[in-house]
């Protein structure tokens, strides 16, 4: 009787001693790994260049209790489904449209995500587009290094100034508002914005007032269903022609194809994306070969500080709802009710 541990098949022992198992997509710095792995998990992590294929995801997730996804990661319900021990996802990003999040809240799987640690971040590449855009920067620097840089020319690379300008905030969350913040104090802007709650700065105004007013335009809402393409042709025409366009939320919120056709009839001052619809942008995109567009590979949290904070805090999501308790960045809080 006393040995009756000894007679349980190798698969159930096996079983009893493996450490729960994560995902992670990609290579993060490793200060989340540490503390995933001194909570006792196992942690895998797909360590290639470029985003995990598809089918590479759905085979690894089958064995794993959590997952940190990039965004580039389709978490829908067919990998749900496919992952029977799969109790927590969380990205490794603010935006969480490439999760179902319903799906996984049906499955009491609960969805993680990264708020507050990357703002400044964010909002510190919105500016930093907005001011290489607003004094021509890159053009300047491409002058310099093509040996064209002949004289002190009064009349080379006249920007815009920012102060007393119209900046319109499209989405006064965390990020719009930092954003607008080093706008209105940095350097004078007035502030509108539309954005679904009432915000003590600025002056809250309908689209329509936003696209006709605004010399600098800012997106910074989440992708959904309602945000989908929301800036498209029509709606773009409306800015002034020598508005700025910045979007360092997500591609899709704008009409790419229409951006396209707008900056080729002579409009905007300027247009800096961060982000593009599909990711990464066609190395023949049109956008790419105007000087008046500046297009970053979505870095807006890529500073070394927001990326620790980041590996810390996804570490926290999966530790916190493996415990069942609640997670710092929880997407589906309803998720155990
Ligand atoms: C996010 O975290 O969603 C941002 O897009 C990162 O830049």
């Amino acid at each position: 009787m006393g040995n009756s541990f000894l007679f349980l098949s190798s698969k159930v022992y096996n079983q009893l001693m493996e450490k729960p198992k994560i995902l992670v997509t990609q290579s993060i710095l490793t200060n989340g790994i540490e503390i995933l792995e001194n909570a006792g998990l196992e942690v895998e992590i797909w360590q290639q260049k470029g985003p995990i294929p598809r089918e590479t995801l759905l085979k690894l997730a089958k064995d794993k209790v959590g997952i940190i996804s990039m965004l580039s990661d389709k978490i829908d319900s067919q990998l749900l489904e496919n992952s029977p021990e799969l109790k927590v996802v969380t990205n490794y990003a603010v935006g969480f449209n490439n999760i179902d999040v319903a799906s996984a809240t049906k499955k009491k799987i609960a969805v993680g995500n990264t708020p507050g640690v990357l703002t400044d971040a964010t909002a510190d590449l919105a500016m930093a587009l907005l001011l290489n855009l607003s004094r021509k920067i890159t053009p300047a620097k491409e002058n310099v290094i093509n040996g064209e840089w002949i004289n002190w020319e009064p009349l080379g690379f006249l920007g815009k100034s920012l102060k007393g300008k119209t900046l319109g905030v499209y989405g006064l969350g965390r990020i719009g508002h930092a954003f607008a913040k080093r706008c209105v104090d940095g350097f004078g802007m007035k502030l509108i914005h539309y954005s679904r709650t009432e915000k003590l700065i600025g002056k809250k105004v309908d689209l329509e007032t936003l696209l006709k007013e605004s010399d600098v335009i800012s997106l910074h809402c989440p992708l959904t269903e309602e945000t989908r393409e929301r800036f498209d042709y029509e709606k773009l025409s409306k800015t002034k022609k020598d508005c700025i366009f910045i979007n360092t939320a997500r591609g899709e919120v704008v009409n790419e194809k229409d951006l396209e056709r707008l900056v080729s009839e002579g409009h905007f001052f300027g247009v800096g994306l961060d982000v593009t619809a599909p990711e990464p942008i066609s190395a023949n995109s049109p956008l790419l070969k105007s000087d008046r567009v500046l297009v970053t590979p979505h870095i807006g949290s890529a500073d070394f500080e927001t990326r620790s904070a980041m590996s810390e805090l996804v570490a926290r999501n999966i530790i916190s709802a493996l415990n069942k308790s609640p997670l710092p960045g929880f997407v589906n809080p309803d998720v155990w009710n």
